[in-house]
């Protein structure tokens, strides 16, 4: 239309345009004015330029501001056209979707089965799980540096119903027991599973005690979250469950803790008889193996102060943490680590005389005890004492650490010396 006026009236500056109290309006500068023809309209004067209104021109904005108010209808009848079609179908549709989304699944599976090598699993009764070359589904994808070591699994209820897992921080305790529970949901919702062979009976329901987190919102602390969690599993499980708790107990102190997870440990053998994985760096829990209750770690390479993980389960108890080890790989400050060692030696040699003398005692509590003067010296001149100094190391310590160190020494001495 702007180009129609331009051509009739011979106007150069003119054009077409709106606003929202006018409408639409043509608009022509003063310098062409005077060409205006007579069915123009005035309706306003700018600094420039003069706006007017034609007949057709409104007739057109009838009908586009009309358009809006068809189409805004039109498109609601479409919908609620559509919505009455859906209505009288609703029922095919939502079991068609269901089924689109069973095959998806399904698809999923296959697809993820043959392109990773899972393995049929043979579903079995008699409560046994027995798994060879079991991997983590998706840790074994994630992994860039480090190829998967694939581990077995086997569980029942003749000789191995609880796994007790010891290892080194960051060896793959957790990776191992979440890798069971996956094999087992996925053989158990009808997939294939990254195996290279796996017997598996259904497990009426999978537990898991994993992680720390609290829940401020609901009043819970950290711990009390990790309890309540350990007070359901151990109300609901059943002898068909699968049980997998990670280092229970870690959220408070460290007898506290120790004693839980043992108590716990005890109970799931005596009265539930769940096949358990259980997790846990108190390397004091191994000794309730017995013929049920199996001591399981994963193996580590020790060379000086560096350790190769091995990534492979086997029979048998870890002794050691290597939490330190770890913390420096993580890059904690050097000073941290090394104040941290020399901390960690002198506990463990205070443990050491502790449980010394516990035991001597309990050994030898009829006779004499050992004369005092004589439990000192021993201990300062073959003991505690010159281990500690020993490894000390001098050249890293700060002056203020060293008189720390000092009068940590000289404490020890003391009480050894039975004067503290
Ligand atoms: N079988 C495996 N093969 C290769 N890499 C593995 C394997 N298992 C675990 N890893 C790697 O080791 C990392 C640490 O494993 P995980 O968290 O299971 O250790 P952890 O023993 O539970 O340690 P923490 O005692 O600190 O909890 C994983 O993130 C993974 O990258
Ligand atoms: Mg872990």
């Amino acid at each position: 239309m702007e180009e129609q006026e331009k051509a009739k009236t011979g106007i150069r500056y003119l054009k077409i345009g709106y606003n929202k109290v006018f409408g639409y309006y043509i608009e022509v500068r003063h310098s062409g004015t005077d060409k205006v023809p007579a069915h123009y309209v005035r309706k306003q004067t700018l600094a420039n330029a003069e706006r007017y209104i034609t007949e057709e021109l409104k007739e057109f904005e009838t009908k586009i501001l009309g358009a809006q108010e068809k189409i805004v209808a039109l498109e609601y009848n479409l919908f609620t056209e559509i919505r009455e079609t859906i209505k009288e179908r609703l029922g095919d549709i939502q079991v068609t979707a269901r089924n689109i989304a069973v095959l998806d699944v399904l698809t999923g599976l296959a697809e993820a089965a043959d392109r990773y090598n899972y393995v049929r699993p043979q579903l079995v009764p008699d409560g046994q799980i027995d798994i060879r070359d079991g991997r983590h589904p998706l840790v074994e994808r994630i992994l860039r540096r480090e190829l998967f070591v694939p581990n077995n699994t086997r569980l029942n209820h003749s000789d191995c119903e609880i796994m007790l897992i010891t290892g080194p921080n960051m060896a793959g305790k957790s990776t191992y027991m979440r890798q069971t529970a996956l094999l087992v949901l996925m053989a158990q919702m009808g997939s294939f599973v990254p195996a290279g062979e796996a017997v598996i009976s259904p497990v009426d329901r999978i537990f898991t005690r994993i992680g720390a987190s609290d829940d401020l919102v609901s009043g819970q602390s950290t711990f009390m979250v990790e309890m309540n969690e350990v007070a359901q599993i151990l109300k609901y499980a059943t002898r068909n469950s699968l049980v997998i708790l990670d280092e229970i107990g870690r959220g408070t102190s460290t007898f506290d803790g120790m004693s839980i997870a043992k108590a716990v440990i005890e109970h799931i053998a005596a009265k539930i008889h769940a096949k358990t994985l259980f997790a846990t760096h108190y390397h004091e829990l191994t000794d309730l193996a017995d013929d049920k209750i199996r001591n399981f770690c994963i193996a580590v390479k020790e060379k000086g102060k560096d350790i190769t993980f091995l990534r492979r389960i086997i029979p048998g108890a870890a002794d050691k943490s290597y939490g330190i080890h770890v913390a420096r790989l993580a890059g904690l400050p050097k000073t941290v680590t090394n104040r941290a060692e020399r901390i960690l030696a002198g506990l463990e040699e205070g443990e050491l005389t502790r449980t010394e003398t516990a035991a001597g005692q309990m050994l030898c509590s009829e006779e004499q005890p050992v004369p005092k003067e004589n439990a000192g010296m021993a201990s300062i001149f073959g003991g505690s004492l010159s281990d500690t100094l020993l490894q000390l190391d001098v050249m890293t310590m700060t002056p203020l650490e060293a008189i720390n160190e000092l009068y940590r020494l000289q404490q020890q001495a003391k009480k050894e010396a039975g004067l503290g």
